[in-house]
């Protein structure tokens, strides 16, 4: 997704910029640009493609954007790349202006030219039509016209030493080290940079200038605002071999180590009132986190016996949900700044519900929004699939599901205190490994596969799947294995590969009754359990033994050689996993 990054140093600006863009490539983007202020007014380098495509002879200036963009309104090209220019401005957007049309035409009739397709541009048109010499009134006048979402950083040639930049539903930092000040939409980008931060809040702006970072209302008072030490998790991440996807899941075991200490350090008392009392619990959220949330429902709805309704994020925001101040309402979002799960959440605080996030970002939108945070230590997730974050966003909710039981009843699932052998289960899962390999080489070829599942396990099913068309572009469905015979059955056929997560004693032989359903058709078939029994007794052509674990407990695990399976797809199909097509890492337009 789109990246701004801006500096007012002490020395040229251009190498930190550049650098800052870099650390945002995780992100996805489909082309960069770099505006920088000097003698000769504005100087800009914007290309389609990656941010090395800008390396050159450095812009001579002190003061600076930079922009990744992920392509909204207009295809990528070097034309739609940010910034844009308009007379003494430049301008980096984030966000969807959603009457930039109306804008655009009405610009258009007053003889303004536009030279990109996006909506960003009428930002900085807006601002140089409503200048008269006060940059920041200029930019206040301007977004007083936007409707939508927006994090902007702009230039104006006649402030040489000054960025203004305002935030309206899309992230936006401050950040200060000793020899420069920043603007950024995502704290990774100042790894090794930026010292302390600040978020903006929504119809917030700030002027970085001389030696200080200003907040301001758009009545031009100033705002009190605090900076905070960058906090660990949000340090910078490297990988020396292999893809980030593959270090991530070789971290899963340190990840729910860290998880579990921080959780255990936690103290739940101040949200205690909402875990006895809520009458409905709501949970909300998209893509992996949207299946920990799930999981999260089946959990505490079988522990803890309250209902729980739980929602892609995309949807809850427009169904006049019946939620409201007796609810409890959770919001699980790895970066915290999803743009559909933070307006849920914005939803369901404005309903009087407590809103309670689990994020891995302490210093996120989410965060900052909740009740109540959560936050978990997967440490940074770079790789766009999401691996060691939903094995801790499972731990959580896990976690939190034994802490409603136990604030409702006294009591804790008999799990609970078994979450300590969570890592070294995980390690054991790794012991797969080597036979998902031969399976991928397998199956390597294939266009299409169903995942099936029971219980808790169709979860874990629809996350397998969603990692495969994710990063290997293979069509995959996980879903009830009950559900087979209702229609599906009829797309499988000779070779057709049907995989099966059967970890429930209870309901094992129903899924491996499905399983010998698709294989009486030709199916080519894979089961993973934790059983010996149903590796060799069940019709499956090929089997992968789970790590033993309490039954509930299963899922924080069997979802490993899935996630593995997926990246050993994508490599042996010739993908890059950590980047992979169309996707962005965190999604912060609607
Ligand atoms: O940062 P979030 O957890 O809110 O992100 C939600 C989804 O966009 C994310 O989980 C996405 O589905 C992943 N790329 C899946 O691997």
């Amino acid at each position: 997704m789109c990246g701004i990054v801006g500096c007012v140093s002490a020395e040229n600006c251009y190498e930190k910029i550049f650098t800052a863009l870099t650390r945002l490539e995780y992100r996805g983007y489909d082309s960069a640009g770099i505006a920088v202020l000097n003698a000769d007014g504005v100087s800009v380098r914007k290309k389609k493609g990656y941010v090395s495509n800008l390396k050159g002879k450095p812009f001579a200036g002190d003061t600076g954007i930079g922009h990744t963009r992920w392509a909204t309104h207009g295809k990528p090209s070097d034309a739609n790349a940010h910034p844009h220019v308009c007379g003494k401005f430049a301008l980096v957007h984030n966000g969807i202006v959603e009457n930039y049309a109306a804008l655009r035409a009405a610009l258009v009739s007053e003889g303004e030219t536009f030279f990109s397709e996006t909506d960003s541009e009428v930002i900085v048109k807006l601002i140089s039509r409503a200048y008269t010499g006060d940059f920041f009134s200029a930019v206040v006048q301007a977004c007083g016209q936007l409707k939508g979402s927006y994090a902007i950083a702009v230039l104006c040639a006649d402030y040489p030493r000054e960025i203004v930049c305002a935030r309206q539903g899309s992230p936006l930092i401050a950040g200060a080290s000793r020899d420069a000040l920043y603007v950024c939409s995502d704290v990774p980008a100042l790894c090794g940079a930026a010292e302390y931060i600040c978020p903006a809040c929504d119809g917030e702006f700030f002027r970085i200038g001389e030696g200080e970072i200003c907040f301001l209302d758009k009545a031009g008072r100033q705002i009190e605002k605090t900076f905070v030490r960058v906090a660990p998790e949000n340090r910078a991440a490297s990988v020396s071999a292999g893809t980030f996807m593959e270090k991530e899941i070789a971290e899963i075991p340190r990840a729910l180590a860290d998880t579990l200490e921080s959780l255990q350090k936690t103290d739940f008392a101040p949200c205690a009132r909402a875990l006895r009392q809520a009458e409905r619990i709501f949970a909300a959220a998209c893509g992996t986190a949207l299946n920990a949330a799930q999981a999260f429902k089946d959990a505490a709805e079988s522990e803890a016996r309250c209902p729980v309704f739980c929602f892609a994020a995309s949807e809850f925001r427009y169904r006049d949900p019946l939620i409201g101040e007796k609810d409890l309402f959770v919001a699980v979002s790895q970066s915290g700044e999803t743009a559909d799960t933070l307006e849920a959440a914005r939803l369901a605080k404005a309903r009087g519900a407590y809103v309670l996030a689990v994020t891995n970002i302490a210093q996120s939108s989410l965060a900052a929004l909740a009740d109540f945070a959560i936050v978990m230590r997967a440490g940074p997730e770079i790789a766009v699939a999401a691996t060691k974050s939903y094995n801790c966003q499972l731990l959580c909710l896990y976690y939190l599901t034994a802490q409603i039981k136990f604030y409702r009843v006294q009591e804790f699932p008999d799990w609970f205190c078994r979450l300590g052998e969570l890592p070294a289960a995980a390690e054991s899962a790794f012991g797969c490994f080597p036979q998902i390999s031969v399976l991928a080489a397998k199956l390597k070829n294939e266009r299409a596969m169903f995942y099936l599942g029971r219980g808790a396990d169709v979860r874990t099913a629809a996350e397998g799947a969603l990692k495969l068309r994710e990063i290997a572009y293979i069509f995959a469905e996980g879903y009830a294995a009950g559900e087979l015979k209702h229609g599906t059955l009829a797309l499988v056929e000779d070779g057709f590969p049907v995989l099966a997560v059967s970890t429930s004693e209870k309901l094992a032989a129903k899924t491996e009754n499905a399983l010998a359903e698709a294989k009486a058709r030709g199916a080519f078939t894979v089961i993973l359990s934790q059983n010996e029994r149903a590796i060799s007794e069940s019709c499956a052509d090929f089997g992968c033994l789970l790590p033993a674990l309490p039954e509930k407990l299963m899922p924080l695990v069997s979802v490993i050689p899935l996630q593995y399976f997926a990246c050993r797809m994508c490599l042996l199909r010739g993908f890059d996993p950590d980047k992979p097509r169309n996707l962005a890492k965190s999604v912060t337009v609607e």
